[in-house]
């Protein structure tokens, strides 16, 4: 039953954990999906609920994957074999496996297309367009099969390139270099956009709350946005946890994570909203906001082009954190339960993802339906499954035992059995039938 050690690995410390979890976290969701969910949802009111959801209910599920993946050492599947043996349990590890796979095959796709607007926009291809023809430009980009297929392996095997060096080799020594960078691009980047003349608009829709845009819907949309924000339900924090050491603070880990996460995606905000404001542009514009409305600003402003390549690359180095979370995923069910080497099983979990992925490369109706199938509901059934699997079948008292080690002074262990046995799985399951009744909410 044993795990080969020497192929599963573990953060050199516990600044290596944060980096590479926040990596994960901080994605396309935070720069690409947060604005426009909150651009559509009244600023500053959305940006209140999703804190509230993460706070609430995120955060609890985020320490019971940290909390079961470092106790049992081992992937999902794993988890759930060793856990509650000759159970079906282990069909929700399985579940998160698949998961993997299906959200990396339409994540690289998109993290392709970012790709290749970092050489677009550095040679230049936008100036002198006007609007309609840079809408034309990403039409033709995406439709086009040979360049998104492209983009698509090149990104995919970047990500393998990195899992291949393993858990320290790799995925925290490219997380330690690449989320340094992103914060320096997007600080430079939101400076830019609040400078801007008429930027005030901007701030103004985001920071002051317009309750009246709020819906029910917007509350869906925040809860669900906060789980994939924060890489919940398909056991990427199970994973990254079992590579944690059992000195280490798991609340205290997961509080930088999230906060990391959420100020990321608030600060995005920063950056793109008062941009569009100030080119009177659409902040509702939903998915065509990076890729179309954007290079429109960049042609306006000083040093546009600079700009915008550097807005592409911090898309790209995101991407390739979030990407390389997902693909560990199934590659370590293969290390842990097949007994392959790290090298076999990232080559199977990222070509599989990559092949997965060519159906989404062709076609922007199976991406969307991807993205729905299993970024939204593979992912809200999961952390569900997560909540009432540490509530009520491995039990809080488990999980707070574990929380203990690593942080002797822990003293919230009944709020903490409170929000897993009650609090998530009650707030999940309204989502979850709420996104049944709203199926175009996010
Ligand atoms: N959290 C990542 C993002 O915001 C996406 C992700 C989802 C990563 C699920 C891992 C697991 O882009």
């Amino acid at each position: 039953m044993n795990a080969p050690d020497n192929e599963r690995g573990i953060w050199s410390s516990k600044l290596g954990f944060i980096m590479a979890g926040a990596g994960s976290a901080v994605g396309l969701g935070n720069i690409w999906r947060f604005p426009t969910i909150a651009g559509q949802n009244g600023g500053a009111a959305f940006v209140f609920v999703y804190l509230l959801s993460v706070i609430l209910i995120c955060l609890a599920v985020m320490i019971a994957e940290l909390a079961l993946g470092r106790h049992a050492q081992r992937n999902p599947v794993g988890v759930y074999k060793t856990l509650a043996p000759g159970t079906a349990w282990k069909y929700l590890g399985i579940l998160g496996v698949l998961t993997g796979w299906g959200i990396a095959s339409f994540y690289s796709v998109v993290a392709g297309w970012t790709l290749g607007y970092v050489f677009k926009t550095a040679a230049g291809a936008f100036i002198n367009l006007g609007p309609d023809e840079i809408a034309t430009v990403f039409s033709d980009f995406t439709t086009n099969p040979v360049l998104s297929i492209g983009c698509h392996a090149i990104f995919m095997g970047l990500t393998m390139l990195i899992l291949y060096g393993g858990v320290k080799g790799g995925i925290e020594r490219w997380s330690k270099i690449l989320m340094p960078l992103l914060l320096v691009i997007l600080v430079l980047l939101v400076v830019r956009s609040v400078t801007l003349p008429g930027a005030g608009k901007g701030l103004a829709f985001y920071l002051k709350p317009n309750w009246s845009a709020l819906t029910g819907k917007s509350v869906v949309a925040a809860m669900g946005q906060a789980l994939f924000s924060l890489s919940l339900g398909m056991g990427t924090m199970i994973t990254y946890g079992s590579y944690l050491s059992r000195k280490d603070n798991l609340i205290s880990s997961a509080g930088w994570v999230a906060s990391l996460d959420t100020g990321i995606a608030i600060l995005a905000g920063f950056a793109i909203m008062p941009a569009i404001f100030a080119f009177d542009l659409d902040p509702a514009a939903g998915a065509g906001l990076i890729f179309v409305v954007l290079p429109n600003m960049f042609n306006k402003i000083f040093l546009g082009n600079l700009f915008g390549t550097g807005f592409f690359v911090l898309l790209s180095v995101a991407a390739v954190t979030s990407l390389i979370s997902i693909v560990e995923v199934p590659a370590a069910y293969f290390i842990d339960e097949w007994k392959m080497s790290r090298k076999k099983a990232v080559t199977i979990a990222g070509g599989g993802a990559f092949l997965a992925g060519i159906p989404a490369a062709l076609s922007g109706n199976f991406l969307d339906w991807m993205n729905v199938i299993f970024g939204q509901y593979s992912l809200i059934i999961g952390s569900l499954g997560v909540a009432i699997f540490v509530g009520w079948q491995w039990g809080a008292s488990k999980a707070n035992a574990e929380i203990m080690q690593g942080n002797p002074k822990f003293s919230a262990s009944t709020a903490y059995a409170f929000a897993i046995r009650f609090m998530a799985p009650v707030s999940i399951t309204a989502l979850l039938i709420c996104l049944i009744l709203f199926p175009d909410a996010f």
